[in-house]
C-alpha cells in the first residue's frame, strides 16, 4: 500500500481525521459485549494484508504529523524521553529493532544501509539522511533511543531484566493515556500498575509477569488495551492534565460524534538481543464516534461494552462524565442484534 501523509493536528484546532482506509484497519478492541481485564496477550506475529499487525512497526498515514507533535512534546517537556545509564546497550538494540523493521516492510520511505558498524539511515518522509556509527552514541545527534523514536510511531518502554522482576528504566513517552514516565521511572512492573482497579486482585499483573520473564528473543507478543479521549489528542499525560481535563466537560448531545474518541492502543514487547531487556511500544490508534459508527458491528458492540462496563474501570479510565452521554448517542446505532464472538 502506498501511503500518503496527512497534514494535521492533535491539538489546538484538531484537524486529524481518519481516511476510510484507515477506518477500515482500526484495531478494534472488543472480541465480545462485554470487557473485564484479563491477560489478553498473543504471538506478535503478521495479521493480514493492511492491517495494523501486517507488519511488526505499523507505519500509517498521520506518521509524520505525529512525529511532528512528538516533537513539539518534547520541546516543552524535555522529560518525557528519560535513561538511566546503564540502559544504553537497549538503546541500540532498539535503535537496530526498529531501523532493520521499517526498512524491510517500508522500503519505498526508509532505507537501511550497513557496513559492519557503520551505518547510513535515511527516511524520505522527515528528510534525513544520516551516517553514524553502530555502538558510537556520539554519532548521533542525541540518544540512539531518542535518535529512533523521533522518527516512529508510539511511545517506547525500555524494561531491565533482574531480581525476577521488570523496571521501567528508560521510554520515550509523548502519546500516553494519562501516565507519568517521569514519576514510573525506576518502578516495578508491580509498582507502576498499582492504580489499576480489580487487575492485581484476579492475578493478571502476577502471571503476566512471570509470562514476560520468560518473554524469548525472536518470539515478540502482543496486546490491545483501550480507554477514550476527548478530541484527537495524543498526549493526554498527567503533566498537561489542565490542558486536557478540562475538555471531558464539554461533551453534550449534539458533539458527542465528533469530540469523544475511542482510543486503542497496539502493545508489543520483544526481548532484546545484547541488553536481555525488553521493549514495551504502545501505539495509539484514535477513531472517533462518527467514524467508529460507520462500521455497524462495532457500533453496535461499542455501545453495550460502554454501558455495561464495570463502575471501576471506567472511574480508572476516567469516563464517568461523559459515558451516559455516549452511551446514548451510541443507542441509536444498535438494533439489538446479536453479535458474533471475535470478528
Ligand atoms: C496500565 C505499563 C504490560 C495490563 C498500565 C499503565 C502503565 C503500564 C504505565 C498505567 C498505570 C497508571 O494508571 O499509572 C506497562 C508496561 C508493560 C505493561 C511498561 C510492559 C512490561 C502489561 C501487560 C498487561 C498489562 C503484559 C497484561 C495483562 C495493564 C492493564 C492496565 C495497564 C489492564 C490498565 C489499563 C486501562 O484500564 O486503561 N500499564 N504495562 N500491562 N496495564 Fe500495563
Amino acid at each position: 500500500m502506498t501511503l500518503a501523509f496527512k497534514s494535521e493536528t492533535f491539538r489546538d484546532d484538531y484537524t486529524f481525521s481518519n481516511s476510510p482506509e484507515a477506518i477500515r484497519r482500526f484495531p478494534f478492541p472488543f472480541d465480545r459485549d462485554e470487557y473485564m481485564y484479563s491477560i489478553n496477550i498473543e504471538q506478535h506475529v503478521p495479521g493480514a494484508v493492511q492491517s495494523t499487525t501486517e507488519f511488526p512497526i505499523d507505519i500509517d498515514e498521520h506518521y509524520v504529523a505525529e512525529m511532528e507533535d512528538r516533537a513539539i512534546v518534547l520541546k516543552e517537556d524535555p522529560l518525557r524521553c528519560q535513561s538511566l545509564p546503564h540502559m544504553l546497550t537497549a538503546e541500540w538494540d532498539l535503535l537496530e529493532l526498529l531501523m532493520t523493521s521499517m526498512a524491510r516492510n517500508y522500503p519505498e520511505h526508509f532505507t537501511l544501509t550497513r557496513d559492519g558498524a557503520r551505518w547510513r539511515w535515511v527516511n524520505r518522509p522527515l528528510g534525513i539522511d544520516r551516517s553514524f556509527t553502530f555502538g558510537d552514541a556520539a554519532t548521533l545527534p542525541c540518544g540512539p533511543m531518542e535518535y529512533v523514536t523521533r522518527q516512529c510511531q508510539g511511545d517506547f518502554c525500555l524494561l531491565d531484566q533482574r531480581d525476577n522482576n521488570l523496571w521501567m528504566d528508560a521510554g520515550i513517552v509523548t502519546t500516553q493515556a494519562d501516565w507519568s514516565l517521569d514519576f514510573d521511572l525506576g518502578m516495578n512492573f508491580i509498582e507502576w500498575h498499582g492504580p489499576v482497579p480489580l487487575a492485581h486482585d484476579l492475578g493478571v499483573f502476577d502471571r503476566a509477569l512471570k509470562f514476560l520473564l520468560n518473554l524469548q528473543q525472536g518470539r515478540p507478543v502482543r496486546r490491545l488495551n483501550w480507554t477514550m479521549t476527548i478530541n484527537p489528542r495524543l498526549d493526554t499525560s498527567p503533566e498537561n492534565y489542565h490542558r486536557w481535563g478540562i475538555e471531558k466537560a464539554g461533551v453534550t448531545p449534539e458533539n458527542v460524534g465528533d469530540k469523544v474518541h475511542l482510543r486503542v492502543e497496539l502493545q508489543a514487547l520483544w526481548r532484546l538481543p545484547r541488553s536481555n531487556a525488553i521493549v514495551f511500544s504502545i501505539r495509539c490508534y484514535l477513531i472517533k464516534m462518527r467514524e467508529l459508527v460507520t462500521q455497524p458491528k462495532w457500533a453496535r458492540r461499542f455501545h453495550r461494552v460502554l454501558k455495561d462496563l464495570p463502575p471501576p474501570i471506567a472511574g480508572y479510565k476516567g469516563l464517568e462524565r461523559y459515558r451516559q452521554t455516549t452511551v446514548d448517542w451510541l443507542s441509536r446505532h444498535d438494533d439489538g442484534r446479536p453479535t458474533s464472538p471475535g470478528f
